[in-house]
């Protein structure tokens, strides 16, 4: 019998969680090209990647969604992909979403649990029990669907800010402490550990802290998984990890970068409140730094413009000093349909992060950086010299 492997999306009613679904039915069936998906590249076809009738859909959600309704949404609303097409793949949504269950909250702040509709929502007394019931949910999917490994991706709201005490305290100490009701750990972290000490990989897509804490990585060691993470980097972001490095070999002096982004989704409309944007702005600012060796003035702004829906538009404004002090401008406007660009991201890394793991991988996975605008386990943030080391490491793979 063939080996299944099963996705479990975080936020599975949300705009990315829905496009997945669509995109992943649509694979399956043939009906579209691989245009945009990573792996399918050339250079990746010798490796043992998963193909696409061997994954199956499930996941926890907070609202009364679904990925056929999310899909209708998108589709109806935002013209992000075509009704005809969800008509074509409405059997494989249907019978996903049957695998969606309650979702849990916990420090999530107040905009995320302002979405949550009671009857779909969990909010249990401990973080350990939080704990206790997603991992019931997730072996109850791997045994229902007879799967040999869960992906669990995080595609839920963006969280706001951490609690920073947790920052430094290893696994014993965090561990001990949670049945602690009033331990500050958010619902990204709780997933993240429930996914862990089951041994399956986890991926952050969000900028939400989710793994990326030091009782996290020592927690993936011990348990021998793997995983990724944070904030998939698939707009404004991307391009600056492509631009920026090529100011920084010609030797113009970047003054200022100021980035303006408007859109219109649910994703947008969470990030409006101040607690959980900072969150995201930190993640999409902090690699011009580390590219350039020095900090030019930045600003980021995102805004929520309902009318937008999952359509967005960065305009991004780059004064830069050229030879002799001359100052001069490059400025570029990226419209993208959100759901559109980080959707095939997902899918990529459910295959790269489920042959890492039956590889045997542990601990971060920075060959993934590419994927990333806040990478966990990598330093560099040049597109080219991430995509580099993906790369190398498919090499290696396909030579042992
Ligand atoms: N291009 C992109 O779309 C892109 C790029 C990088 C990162 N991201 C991140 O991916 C995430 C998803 O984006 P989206 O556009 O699909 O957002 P979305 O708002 O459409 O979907 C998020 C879903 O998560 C659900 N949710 C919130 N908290 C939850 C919890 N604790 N448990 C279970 N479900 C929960 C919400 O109800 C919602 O349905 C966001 O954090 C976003 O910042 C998106």
């Amino acid at each position: 019998m063939k080996q299944q492997f099963g996705i479990w999306l975080v936020g599975a009613g949300g705009g990315v969680a829905s496009t997945v679904a669509v995109g992943l039915a649509a694979l399956r069936r043939g009906l579209i090209q691989p245009t945009a998906l990573v792996s399918a590249l050339p250079c990746f076809q010798a490796l043992n990647l998963t193909p696409w009738d061997q994954w199956e859909l499930g996941g926890h959600e907070i609202r009364a969604a679904n990925f056929f309704d999310g899909a209708q949404q998108l589709a109806n609303s935002s013209r992000a992909f075509s009704p005809a097409l969800v008509d074509q793949v409405r059997e494989d949504l249907v019978r996903w979403s049957e695998q969606i269950r309650p979702g849990f909250l916990y420090n999530s702040g107040q905009a995320i649990s302002a979405l949550a509709d009671s009857r779909q929502s969990r909010q249990l007394d401990s973080p350990r029990k939080t704990i206790t019931a997603i991992q019931e949910d997730l072996r109850a999917f791997a045994a229902e669907r007879n799967l040999e490994k869960v992906i669990v991706i995080n595609v839920s709201s963006t969280e706001p800010g951490h609690d920073r005490s947790l920052d430094e305290l290893d696994w014993q100490q965090f561990s001990t402490q949670l049945d602690r009701p009033d331990f500050p750990v958010p619902a990204s972290t709780l997933y993240a550990i429930a996914t862990m000490e089951l041994g399956f990989p986890h991926v952050n897509f969000t900028p939400s802290v989710g793994s990326n804490l030091r009782a996290l990585r020592e927690l993936a060691e011990l348990q021998q998984t793997c995983h990724a993470g944070r904030d998939g980097k698939t707009g404004e972001t991307f391009l600056k990890s492509v631009l920026a490095p090529a100011f920084a070999a010609r030797n113009l002096h970047v003054m200022s970068w100021v980035g303006h982004n408007i859109f219109g989704n649910l994703d947008g409309k969470i990030l409006d409140d101040p607690n959980n944007k900072a969150t995201k702005v930190v993640s999409k600012d902090a690699l011009l730094g580390n590219i350039l060796g020095y900090a030019p003035q930045t600003h980021t702004s995102i805004e929520y413009i309902s009318s937008l829906g999952d359509w967005k538009t960065a305009w991004d404004h780059i004064h830069f000093q050229g030879f002799l002090g001359t100052p001069m401008i490059m400025q570029f406007i990226w419209q993208g349909c959100d759901s559109i660009l980080a959707a095939p991201l997902v899918l990529d890394l459910a295959r790269f992060v489920g042959l890492a793991s039956q590889l045997g991988e542990i601990g971060e996975l920075g060959w993934l950086a590419s994927f990333f605008k806040s990478p966990q386990g990598a330093s560099a943030q040049e597109f080219s010299e991430q995509f580099a080391q993906l790369r190398s490491w498919a090499e290696r793979q396909m030579s042992s």
